[in-house]
């Protein structure tokens, strides 16, 4: 992958991507979103629905609840950037499977050398899993903060949990209060 040099080279390449079977069933590749120098950066699962008619990641109901956060703590969706661990939308929104995370995860990996955010935040448990250990528990571990490769990352729920279960939203608020706080972002944003 290194021999695409910005997002926009990148983001093209992965348009064709053809690497594992979700390609098949796609609308469109969800390649993400945001400010490619940002200092902060999201990423969920994969698209949904509404994510793969639009190419958009975090657009549907899940998305417009993750826009209220980042409104109530002053975080402008333009100035952050989103991503998605598998860039294609899994059958029937079903988790992806290891192989496909594993197909996908050089486009993602490569976003995260060219952005060099300051902070990574995983939404839900399958990006935890996927970029802070395998064995992260979600309800147990969500809020505290680890390191990937020196870029400290956390955990919060996923807004999709949160719309299932909406006593669950506290825990995301104090989530993103610990987020916003952060000293890598100090006088940032
Ligand atoms: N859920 C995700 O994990 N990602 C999206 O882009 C939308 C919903
Ligand atoms: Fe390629 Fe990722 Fe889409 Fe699979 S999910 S086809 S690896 S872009």
């Amino acid at each position: 992958m290194k021999q695409y040099e910005t997002m926009e080279a990148l983001r093209s390449a992965c348009l064709n991507c053809r690497a594992c079977g979700l390609c098949e069933g796609r609308t469109h590749v969800v390649f993400g979103v945001g400010d490619p120098t940002a200092d902060i950066l999201f990423v969920g699962e994969g698209p949904g629905a509404q994510e793969d008619l639009q190419g958009i990641p975090f657009v549907g109901r899940a998305g417009q609840l993750l826009d209220l956060y980042l409104k109530a703590f002053e975080i402008e969706r333009d100035r952050v950037y989103i991503a998605n661990i598998v860039k294609c939308r899994p059958p029937k929104n079903r988790d992806p499977r290891p192989e496909e995370e594993t197909a996908c995860m050089p486009w993602l990996e490569r976003q995260i050398e060219l952005i060099e955010p300051r902070v990574i935040v995983c939404l839900g448990r399958i990006a935890a899993m996927k970029l802070i250990k395998p064995d992260f528990r979600i309800m147990k571990e969500h809020g505290l903060w680890f390191e990937r490769n020196g870029i400290p990352i956390t955990a919060t729920l996923h807004p999709a949990a949160l719309l299932r279960d909406p006593s669950k939203k506290p825990l995301t608020f104090e989530d993103f209060k610990s987020i916003r706080s952060h000293p890598a972002l100090a006088g940032r944003l």
